[in-house]
C-alpha cells in the first residue's frame, strides 16, 4: 500500500561559525526529532552568510564544514534528511529574483531584525541591496522545496511570516504553486551565556557544541547566579538566575521543580545546583562529542554527504521551477 506523502520541512542555518548551545537547543535538537515524521531539507545557507560576511567571503567555506560537522554529530542523519549547501542549488537565486519582483519594499523595510542589525552591526556596513533582500531569499529557500512547515526559533518568526505573505501574493498572481508554510516554533527559553546576557557568538559568551566536558564545566562554574544569593543561606529565585535557563534546556522537569524549591528555600547551594546541571548536560552532549571525532577527521565524508544532499535537493528544486516558469508563462 502507498504510504501518504510526508509533509515537507525546510530550515536553514548560516555558516558564520561553530554552533553554540543556543543554536542546539533552539533549533538543531528539534530538527533531529523531526526527521522521522517529515521529509526534511536542512540547508547551510552560505549565500545568506555572504550578506553580512561579504568582506571575508573565503572564511565562509571553513564555517560550512564546521556547521556540517555540528549537524551530523548532533544526529542529523543524511539517510533520512537532505543536508546540503544553498549555493549548490542555483535555483535559490532564480526564485529569489522572481520573488523580489513581487515583494513591496515596505514589507522588507519594516522587518524589525533588519533595522536592529543595521544599528547593532554598524561596523559591518549592512546597508546593501542584498541585506535588505535577506528575508526574500529566505522566502525563496522555503518556497523552492514547497515546504509545509519551517522549524525555527522565535527570532525568525517575522521572517517566516513575511515568507508566507510573499508566497500568498505569488499564488494570487500566478496560481497555486506553493503551500503556505507553517512556523514550527521551538518552545525553549533563550539560553543565557557565561556573562548572563543572551548566549550569542558575537558577545563571546557562548558555550559551543564542540566544547569538551571540562570546558563546559570551566565555563559554568564561575557563572553569576541570582544576585540575591550572596551567601549560601540566602534564598534565591531561579527565574532570575541565568544558570537556570540552562537547567530549563537540559534538566528533566521534575528535577527542575525540585531545584527551584531548593533555591527558593536555600536548601541547595549554587555549586551543587550547577553540578546537577552539568551532570544532565553531559548526559545529553556525550553522544554528540563521541560522534564528532569521526566526522571531524573525515572532510571527504562531509563533502560526499553534502554533494549527495545537493543532488536530492536539486531534483526537487528543478520540479518546483518547472511549475514556477509555467505559472509565469516563461
Ligand atoms: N535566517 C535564518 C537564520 O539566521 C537562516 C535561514 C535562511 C532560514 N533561510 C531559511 C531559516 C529558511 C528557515 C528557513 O537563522
Ligand atoms: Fe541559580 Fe541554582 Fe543558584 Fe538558584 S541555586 S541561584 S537556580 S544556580
Amino acid at each position: 500500500m502507498n504510504q501518504p506523502a510526508k509533509k515537507i520541512i525546510f530550515s536553514g542555518m548560516r555558516p558564520t561559525g561553530a554552533l553554540h548551545l543556543g543554536n542546539y537547543v533552539g533549533a538543531l535538537r528539534n530538527w533531529v526529532r523531526l526527521q522521522d515524521a517529515y521529509d526534511c531539507y536542512f540547508c547551510i545557507v552560505n549565500w545568506h552568510a555572504l550578506s553580512s560576511e561579504y568582506h571575508d567571503a573565503r572564511a565562509i567555506r571553513g564555517f560550512e564544514f564546521e556547521v556540517a560537522v555540528d549537524w551530523l554529530s548532533a544526529g542529523l542523519d543524511p539517510e533520512r534528511a537532505v543536508l546540503f549547501l544553498q549555493a549548490d542549488v542555483k535555483e535559490h537565486a532564480e526564485l529569489h529574483l522572481i520573488l523580489s519582483m513581487i515583494t513591496p519594499l515596505p514589507w522588507v523595510e519594516r522587518i524589525p531584525t533588519f533595522k536592529e542589525q543595521l544599528v547593532q552591526l554598524a561596523e559591518k556596513d549592512l546597508n546593501t541591496y542584498g541585506f535588505l533582500g535577506y528575508p526574500v531569499l529566505q522566502a525563496a529557500d522555503i518556497a523552492l522545496y514547497r515546504a509545509d512547515a519551517v522549524p525555527v526559533g522565535e527570532d525568525q518568526a517575522a521572517h517566516i511570516e513575511l515568507a508566507r505573505e510573499i508566497i500568498r501574493r505569488f499564488n494570487r498572481y500566478y496560481g497555486d504553486v506553493f503551500p503556505e508554510p507553517r512556523t514550527l516554533l521551538t518552545e525553549v527559553p533563550r539560553l543565557a551565556g557565561t556573562d548572563g546576557r543572551k548566549m550569542s557568538k558575537s558577545y563571546g559568551n557562548a558555550i559551543e557544541l564542540k566544547d569538551s566536558a571540562e570546558t563546559v564545566r570551566a565555563k559554568i562554574m564561575p557563572m553569576v547566579t541570582d544576585t540575591r544569593r550572596k551567601r549560601r543561606s540566602d534564598p534565591g529565585e531561579p527565574n532570575d538566575c541565568p544558570v537556570f535557563t540552562l537547567h530549563k534546556a537540559f534538566v528533566p522537569k521534575d528535577k527542575q521543580a525540585e531545584i527551584a524549591v531548593g533555591c527558593r528555600t536555600a536548601g541547595i547551594g549554587c555549586r551543587d545546583c550547577k553540578a546537577v546541571l552539568l551532570e544532565h548536560m553531559v548526559l545529553d552532549l556525550q553522544p554528540i562529542w563521541e560522534k564528532r571525532a569521526r566526522f571531524e577527521q573525515n572532510p571527504g565524508l562531509i563533502r560526499d554527504i553534502l554533494e549527495a544532499g545537493s543532488a536530492r535537493a536539486r531534483a526537487r528544486a528543478l520540479e518546483t521551477m518547472v511549475q514556477v516558469r509555467a505559472a509565469l508563462g516563461f
